[in-house]
């Protein structure tokens, strides 16, 4: 008799729970932001994007021995499986593609590419018309 009585008295509890929270849930809901009551204004242009030199023309060097910049875009594929810039530099492909070959240093004895050079932007950077500074330099040679 006593379970059967605290059985019921849980149901009631919970049915009386569950109304309880239909009511909740009905009310607007009223989330604050961290940032605090700030309208969202604008939309922010998109921001400028950098330029490359066109592929064919390449840079001048500053210094003997220069890792030369790269003179295109540098988003091509560099993956333990592909390496995107052999594709158009390695000795075999440059002359098709129009491009120099890998410097002879990054060739090992028998001739082949030697895989020390693999991470080519390791060395080689794109020269980007970046909008801003992004860091100071005080280089000179
Ligand atoms: C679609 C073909 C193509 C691909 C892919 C490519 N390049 Fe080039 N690259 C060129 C051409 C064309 C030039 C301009 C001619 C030249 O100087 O070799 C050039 C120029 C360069 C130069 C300047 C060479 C010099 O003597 O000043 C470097 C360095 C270079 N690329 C590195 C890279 C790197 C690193 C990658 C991969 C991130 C890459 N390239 C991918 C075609 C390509
Ligand atoms: C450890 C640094 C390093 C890595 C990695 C490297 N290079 Fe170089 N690269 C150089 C240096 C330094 C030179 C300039 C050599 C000189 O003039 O003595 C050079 C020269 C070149 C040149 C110009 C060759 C010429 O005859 O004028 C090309 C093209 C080139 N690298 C492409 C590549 C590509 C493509 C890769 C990746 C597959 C690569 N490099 C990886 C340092 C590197």
């Amino acid at each position: 008799m006593k379970k059967i009585l605290s059985l019921a008295a849980i149901v009631l509890s919970l049915s009386a729970c569950s109304g309880q929270q239909a009511q909740e849930a009905a009310a607007p809901v009223n989330v604050k932001s961290l940032a605090g009551d700030v309208a969202i204004t604008d939309t922010l242009p998109a921001e400028a994007k950098a330029t490359y030199p066109s592929r064919g023309t390449a840079l001048e060097r500053d210094f003997v021995h220069m890792p030369p910049l790269i003179p295109h875009k540098d988003s091509y594929k560099l993956t333990t499986k592909k390496n995107g810039c052999l594709t158009c530099h390695s000795t075999e492909k440059a002359a098709r593609m129009k491009a120099t070959p890998v410097h002879e240093s990054h060739l090992s004895a028998d001739g082949k590419f030697d895989d020390k050079y693999y991470f080519c932007v390791q060395c080689h950077v794109a020269q980007a018309d970046n909008k801003e500074a992004l860091v100071g330099n005080t280089h000179t040679n």
